[in-house]
């Protein structure tokens, strides 16, 4: 799908489907409505006065263009109440719920009055609130049916925001390419968790982010499982123990800014996850294909950064490996060390996500990463505490949890922060080694989080604990079925606003 955006009336557009949108309870229309109103005789208007169109929020009426204007058919939108502020995180959504109805209906080429009732947004936020509601509500993964009859049907063509006002069009414009880089790198993000764990093992992870490094010109070093050795990566690679899968540690650069200091993503990269010797029930085991919903985030953001090329430094980390049993896995009892010589007791090989983080953490900070944010669908008791609806953030400093907060209004991808008590900490205290990798059921997120503190130390760091909101279970807004791709956006928001300053 092209997205264009034109300055103009939208009557004069080449376009198969027109959208124009309405607010509650106004009696009467306005703007590129009441244009396209006029053409029509008054159809709009009408259906306004016979309560047909009440314009409540995502209301989607169709009238025929009855050879009257240059589109097959007018599809009026309702954008609710006047009085509830106008959101690019409400416009996003009622974009996204759209574009599948669109979709549905076959609407081929759309052209989309922005403007009315968008009034309130700075035009750049609301291209790109559009074009991110565009490409993400219409996302889908459906290449393994091999029947057409079993995909989901329906297409659309190409969209053009219409903006009227001249001197506006170059910000929605913009606006809209950005939404489209965010989009884009969110559905990568999803592609690649939705994608099975047979078929999306480390080695094929770690080619599918040498692709993106060739394409948007990015380094790329793939770490084998030898160098992570002789780097003495031992919690990582106490992981892959179990697995016939050579794991492999992503680390992707990109280079916008002065010097060799670099903000850090770091994202939990298990392809599947079985518990290892602790192994998991067999009920619902599939969902673990997307523990490497993080690294896939990592990736994700990483192509975004590299297309809108902010002028600072960034390194997406990615540790991937399987968490298998087998007669050479990691065992319950086992003392393993990590890169920054700390030693762990590895109490419950299910706990693995914070193993692989330890290295993934202490090699950021080996390479001059001074901010690491790390991405991870850590544990089950996360989305006991917040659900699917916000990802649970723990972080050692008040300023970037800030800048995260910041980054999340943007995005509309909400956050809520999470406590570290250095009480919490007694709960990880070995008798063998320097911590275990287990603080039983009491505040599971919590001390998982502590864990990994002890790897960031004094270096400013955030943990985004992933697990509940991985995926969704239905259409919603900008939510397909499936892997959710968050938090994609608001890492690329971070980025884009540190370059800022
Ligand atoms: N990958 C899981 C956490 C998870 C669970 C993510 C459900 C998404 C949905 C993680 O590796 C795990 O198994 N965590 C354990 C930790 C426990 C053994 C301390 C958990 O949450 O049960
Ligand atoms: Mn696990
Ligand atoms: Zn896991």
């Amino acid at each position: 799908m092209q997205i264009q955006v034109t300055s103009g009336r939208l009557v004069d557009q080449p376009a198969d489907t027109y959208v124009v949108t309405v607010p509650q309870g106004s009696r009467r229309l306005s703007g590129q409505a009441a244009a396209v109103d006029g053409a029509l005789d008054g159809a709009v208007a009408q259906q306004v006065r016979d309560d047909l169109i009440t314009g409540k929020d995502g209301e989607v009426t169709v009238i025929p263009g009855a050879g009257k204007v240059p589109a097959k058919r007018v599809v009026v939108l309702g954008t609710g109440k006047r009085d509830d502020p106008e959101t690019a995180d409400r416009l996003r959504a009622r974009a996204a719920n759209l574009a599948r109805r669109l979709r549905g209906m076959e609407a081929g080429s759309v052209a989309f009055a922005v403007g009315d009732g968008t009034g309130a947004l700075d035009p750049a936020e609301a291209g790109g609130a559009i074009a991110e509601g565009f490409l993400l509500g219409l996302y889908r993964f459906d290449q393994h049916h091999t029947r057409a009859a079993d995909r989901a049907s329906g297409s659309i063509g190409d969209l053009t925001l219409v903006e009227p006002v001249a001197r506006k069009t170059a910000a929605v414009e913009q606006g809209a390419e950005r939404g489209r880089v965010m989009g884009e790198g969110t559905n990568l993000a999803r592609d690649l968790a939705n994608e099975p764990a047979n078929l999306m093992t480390p080695s094929i992870i770690a080619g599918r982010a040498q692709d993106v490094a060739t394409e948007h010109g990015l380094e790329c070093k793939i770490i084998e499982r030898a160098e992570a050795e002789r780097l003495k990566m031992g919690s990582y690679l106490s992981v892959s123990n179990g697995s016939v899968q050579p794991p492999k540690f992503i680390v992707l650069t990109y280079r916008g800014g002065r010097g060799n200091r670099f903000i850090g993503l770091v994202g939990k990269g298990i392809t599947f996850d079985t518990g290892g010797i602790s192994l998991k029930p067999a009920e619902g085991m599939q969902a673990m294909k997307g523990d490497m919903s993080g690294a896939a985030s990592v990736i994700g953001a990483m192509q975004a950064i590299a297309r809108l090329k902010p002028n600072v430094n960034v390194m997406g980390i990615a540790p991937c490996t399987e968490n298998m049993p087998s007669g050479s896995a990691t065992k319950p009892g086992d003392v393993v060390y990590a890169m920054d010589g700390q030693s762990i007791e590895v109490i419950n090989t299910d706990a693995e996500g914070r193993l692989v983080l330890a290295d993934g953490i202490a090699y950021a900070k080996s390479q001059g990463c001074n901010t690491i944010v790390d991405i991870a669908t850590l544990t089950g008791a996360m989305s006991v505490s917040l659900g699917n609806v916000r990802t649970g953030v723990f972080v050692n400093n008040d300023r970037l949890w800030s800048e995260l907060e910041r980054a999340s209004e943007r995005s509309g991808e909400r956050l809520w922060r999470m406590p570290l008590d250095k009480e919490y900490e007694d709960q990880i205290k070995s008798d063998v080694a320097d911590m275990k990798n287990t603080g039983g059921r009491p505040a599971g997120s919590i001390t998982a989080a502590k864990f990994l503190e002890k790897f960031a130390g004094d270096t400013p760091w955030a943990h985004l604990d992933i697990a509940g909101v991985m995926s969704a279970a239905g259409d919603k807004g900008v939510l397909v079925k499936g892997m959710s791709g968050i938090p994609v956006r608001t890492l690329v928001h971070f980025v884009l606003n540190r370059a800022r300053g």
